[in-house]
């Protein structure tokens, strides 16, 4: 029977924690996390337990967690693998609610059983587990450092929630020499229990955290992670960095739709379904997250760039272009505003180049007339060493600056470029928690970040456009595939399906002699296509399974003949059924769309430019399932090819609604038939608007039974 799951806030903010395992030896794991517990100020009480008593750093020693007198809010287990459970297993009797396990030596080591034995019996005695396999946690709340890492972290407003013991342990040095102060910081090692998700309920609601920094190995229980973080971005950002961007698990696919779906694109198209921003590297992750916890939201989407530097200004208009900053172009406005402040020789367009004879003076004027108009809402000030301008004079100009920006809510990025005496500058702002970059393109990365941040939150969320379908007939359906014991389906299976779908397909049936080939055919009226139908044929064109565009009885015979015998040398004992016959299709834009139930994030749809070039091109975009018209149009929108389906060189469009339809009934299928694991259209051939669009071909996979 499971009990309740105890408030998270007494992770973050217990009233009293116990070491078991807390070492007499200064070299010790179990003793340097006690010591950082005393050491980072934490008020409640503390139990150190050591079968041999005594004391440690002035803490008398309980010999078992079962002499604790009152409650008990968190355990830190710090004992050699074997003895975790009975360690577990004291404190669920001793009623503590969550246990951090230090301990190594479970799944990472393929010891998963004892793993999966300790979650359960504490889930089913209302404890929670924090790991096994991690460093421990930090909180700025409470306050209170259970890590073992080298102490002295800096307390702010960065939450880190980290997957990677050792990075995460360095983060903790890093972020104190970055001056990046922290709110929270979460070992999760190897979330036998709790993950990602369960802690960021807690931090959306901690009033000290104002960002989010995940760095992500592998995800677990994906689906209910992107559900808890497309609510969190709408009130926090979140940062995720996430390493593993390998597509060798996903080569052996037996779709295009598996084969496409690489793990890191998935993981990057639904995080930023989620709203959450994605950092190529620790460096980024760390500046995002630091600019984000320190700057106001923007209240519209002009930015205008403010330099001293005609080429600094060029170079951050490329990064503008880069990270999506749109740069106000009103040139009528922007002379209003800055003519007054701007040398003869400078200029007022976007960027507003002061010109490297600008003095300090000259340059404050700039940046308080950008700050008091209400037609920018962000500002880029870039700064070039110069004789003109006394260095000394940067960082007051910075700081304040930056502090009347802060009281204005007007977000403000800085670069500075120079040489020794710029570093000095920079260093003293940081050490004001002002960021300074050294390099433009990692300040407008910032501003970037905050504008899709930004533009997240003020998109009013939509409900999602399932259609219902006929779910009961679809496995209907499937049960017929599962009665042969396959896990696919054949041609007029998959015909049938995609009628219960609401995707058309052209009229086929399936011939399995020559005679009956030529019979279809006359039927179904010239031209028609013929493709092999063999379960053990997957690829039918790589196997020289189809033949398009046949417009006689003669050229349909030769074709079937010349259909089995391609078939048979190149898979020599594939089982055939017969060759379909179906009507030509008219040519047109030649798509590829296709869901499936991915192993990490549940349903997931797919789309992109089809036809036989698909793995070669991979011009696709995905996105998690449910999803709304709106999200299908802009999944739609990503691809390169997307201006195809607009219509280029005086084509006309074509029917975008038509493909819109067909991805969320495809998207719906998924999710109302549990049995089916893919389905894959390729191509769906794309009219021009009004025409509708057409399935050629569809794929479809069931689960294994
Ligand atoms: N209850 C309480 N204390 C116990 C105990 C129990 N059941 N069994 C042993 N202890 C005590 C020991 O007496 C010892 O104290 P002492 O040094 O004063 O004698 C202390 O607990 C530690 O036990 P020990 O056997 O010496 O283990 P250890 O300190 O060498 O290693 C771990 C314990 C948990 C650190 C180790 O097993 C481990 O997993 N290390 C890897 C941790 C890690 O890297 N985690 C991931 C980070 S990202």
């Amino acid at each position: 029977m499971s009990t309740p799951s105890p408030d998270i806030r007494r992770l973050f903010e217990p009233r009293s924690i116990a070491v078991v395992g807390a070492s007499h030896d200064p070299e010790k794991i179990g003793h340097k996390i006690l010591q950082n517990i005393i050491s980072s100020g934490y008020k409640g009480a503390i139990y150190p337990i050591n079968p041999k008593g005594g004391e440690i750093l002035g803490q008398h020693v309980l010999t078992a967690l079962a002499e604790i007198p009152g409650e008990l809010d968190l355990v830190c287990t710090v004992v050699p693998a074997h003895y975790v459970f009975d360690s577990v297993k004291a404190a669920a009797q001793q009623q503590a609610k969550f246990n951090l396990v230090i301990s190594s030596g479970f799944s990472e080591v393929g010891n998963s059983e004892e793993e999966r034995r300790i979650v359960a019996y504490a889930r089913e005695h209302g404890m929670r587990i924090l790991g096994p396999n991690i460093f421990g946690l930090y909180s700025a709340t409470a306050p209170v450092d259970v890590t073992f890492g080298p102490g002295g972290i800096l307390p702010g407003h960065v939450a880190i929630i980290t997957q990677s013991g050792a990075l995460g342990l360095a983060m903790i040095g890093k972020t104190a020499a970055e001056n990046i102060g922290i709110s929270a910081m979460v070992s999760v090692g190897n979330k036998a229990d709790l993950n990602e998700a369960d802690l960021i309920e807690y931090l959306v609601e901690d009033p000290n955290t104002h960002s989010i920094l995940m760095y992500i190995e592998g995800v677990r229980d994906g689906a209910h992670m992107v559900e808890v973080l497309k609510r969190v971005t709408r009130r926090k950002p979140v940062v995720v960095i996430k390493s593993g961007r390998s597509r060798r698990g996903a080569a052996a696919a037996a779709s295009h739709t598996g084969s496409l779906a690489g793990s890191d694109d998935v993981f990057a198209a639904v995080m930023r379904q989620a709203g959450v921003l994605r950092a190529e590297s620790i460096k980024e992750g760390f500046n995002l997250c630091r600019f984000l916890s320190r700057t106001s939201v923007p209240q519209g989407g002009n930015t205008v760039i403010v330099t001293n530097g005609g080429g600094i200004g060029v170079l951050a208009t490329d990064a503008c272009e880069k990270y999506g900053v749109s740069l106000l172009d009103d040139v009528q406005r922007l002379q209003e505003i800055f003519g007054p402040v701007t040398p003869d020789f400078g200029s007022t367009k976007n960027p507003i180049d002061l010109t490297g004879g600008a003095t300090e003076t000259a340059y404050e004027g700039a940046l308080a007339a950008a700050l008091e108009s209400d037609a920018i809402h962000a500002v880029i000030a870039l700064y070039c060493e110069t004789a003109m301008f006394d260095a000394d004079k940067l960082t007051p100009l910075i700081a304040s600056t930056h502090a009347r920006y802060a009281a204005a809510k007007k977000p403000v990025v800085f670069s500075a470029f120079g040489g020794g005496s710029i570093d000095d500058n920079i260093g003293r702002l940081a050490e004001k928690k002002i960021s300074v970059f050294d390099d433009v393109y990692e300040a407008v990365a910032c501003l970037g970040g905050l504008y899709r941040y930004y533009h997240h939150r003020t998109t009013p969320p939509l409900p999602p456009d399932e259609v219902a379908l006929d779910a009961a007939a679809m496995e209907e359906v499937v049960r017929g595939a599962r009665a042969d014991r396959r896990t696919f389906l054949l041609a007029d299976e998959a015909q049938r399906l995609m009628g219960l779908i609401g995707v058309p397909m052209p009229q086929s049936r399936v011939a399995r002699t020559l005679e009956e080939a030529v019979a279809h055919a006359e039927q179904i009226g010239y031209p028609v296509v013929m493709k092999i139908v063999s379960r053990d044929i997957l690829h039918k064109s790589d196997a020289g399974g189809v033949a398009l565009d046949l417009e006689t009885r003669d050229e349909v015979m030769d074709a079937y003949q010349a259909i089995l015998r391609n078939a048979r040398a190149a898979v020599p004992n594939a089982r055939v059924t017969g060759v379909e016959v179906s009507e030509m299709v008219r040519r047109g834009l030649e798509l590829i769309v296709g869901a499936r139930r991915d192993a990490g994030f549940g349903p997931i749809v797919m789309f992109g430019l089809g036809g036989i070039y698909v793995e070669v091109m991979k011009d696709i975009s995905f996105r998690s399932v449910p999803l709304n018209r709106a999200e299908v149009l802009n999944m739609m929108a990503e691809i390169r090819a997307y201006p195809l389906l607009r219509g280029v060189r005086g084509e006309d469009p074509k029917d975008i609604e038509s493909v819109v339809n067909a991805i969320l009934r495809v998207a719906s299928a998924i999710r109302q038939c549990e049995s089916i694991t893919d389905i894959e259209i390729n191509p769906l051939v794309a009219y021009e608007e009004g025409q509708g669009a057409r399935a050629v071909d569809a794929r479809i996979l069931l689960a294994k039974v």
